[in-house]
């Protein structure tokens, strides 16, 4: 059976989430689908940066240094073979929860042909255990909105629970997502805010609690489907990342393109520093307009729907 993990836009939050502060994230169409297929020799698995087939013991791969953690979450012994048949539309240049979506779809595979019964949350708690890999600390905002998809409210306790909220929209709304083609790695970018915060405790104190209060207003705004002080509050939220020092060039580039062409509201989304940005575009002609502006820049632009 195809089963999948989603990716995700934060639409609210990145970072401050992972010191405990709230966060709303929506899954996105775009996801990685996984199969565990029958095979007559070793364990095998589609590589999605490469786009090859590698085998565990003879390839170097991130799904192949993860397999021996997969295998033994579901207690399959080495000399079981398979093929996990990999595939994704979640652009890897980062933001858009990749790796969560990709640990999401093979826990899921695995559970499915080993049938060992996992749970949503039983899935989801492998997954945050996967993507430990890619980057140390990752909140689990990425892998929750990865395994249960819609719109999330996500917030890491200081015991390391986790409360997760839905929040469901009156409708679906258009956003874009422009991609800088910049990759960076997240746990760098993590780190290096870690440091700065470190070094310069006042500033962050203050740019924090502006984001603790933006979070809250933003979650009252989504489920009153107030969309143009959704908007405003994206466009408060980028210029707090920017204090951060986590966007970029290309970020705040395609953040002025959209604005100009009347998005509602424009962020980066995830860790920043490349990856993507999206847009608040709601209704079909607003969406084409920002799109056809990114692209018009040079830009990859992807037109989808969050709630
Ligand atoms: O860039 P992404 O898709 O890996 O998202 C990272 C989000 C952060 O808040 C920066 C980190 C985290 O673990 O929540």
């Amino acid at each position: 059976m195809v089963v999948c993990g989603y990716g995700k836009v934060i639409l609210f939050g990145e970072h401050f989430v992972v010191y405990g502060l709230p966060a709303i994230a929506s899954a996105l169409e775009l996801r990685v689908t996984a199969e565990v297929i029958p095979a007559e020799h070793g364990i095998a698995a589609d590589d999605l940066l490469s786009g090859k087939k590698v085998f565990l013991g003879r390839d170097s791969a991130p799904i192949i240094d993860l397999m021996p953690f997969f295998l033994k979450k579901f207690n399959v012994p080495k000399d079981r073979h398979f093929y996990l048949k990999l595939a994704s539309d979640v652009p890897r240049h980062g933001g858009l929860g990749s790796s969560a979506a990709l640990v999401v779809a093979v826990t899921r595979a695995m559970n499915e042909y080993f049938k060992s019964g996992f749970s949503d949350e039983q899935v989801n708690k492998v997954a945050f255990e996967a993507e430990k890999y890619f980057h140390m600390t990752p909140s689990g905002v990425d892998n929750t909105a990865a395994t249960y998809g819609g719109m999330v409210w996500f917030q890491k306790q200081p015991d390391n629970r986790v409360t997760m909220e839905r929040i469901k929209l009156s409708q679906p709304v258009e956003i874009v997502i422009g991609d800088t083609g910049v990759s960076r790695d997240t746990g760098n970018v993590v780190q290096g805010l870690r440091e700065r915060k470190e070094n310069n405790p006042e500033k962050y104190h203050q740019i924090f609690a502006e984001a603790e209060s933006l979070v809250h207003e933003a979650k009252q705004a989504l489920l009153g489907c107030d969309l143009p002080l959704v908007g405003e509050l994206m466009n408060r939220n980028h210029k707090l990342l920017q204090d951060m020092e986590v966007s970029s060039y290309e970020l705040d580039s395609l953040c002025k393109v959209a604005l100009r062409s009347w998005a509602l509201g424009a962020k980066l989304t995830g860790a920043g520093k490349g990856g993507c940005m999206l847009a608040l575009t709601p209704g079909r002609n607003l969406q084409e307009r920002v799109a056809n502006a990114f692209t018009d820049e040079g830009y990859t632009a992807i037109k989808t729907s969050i709630g």
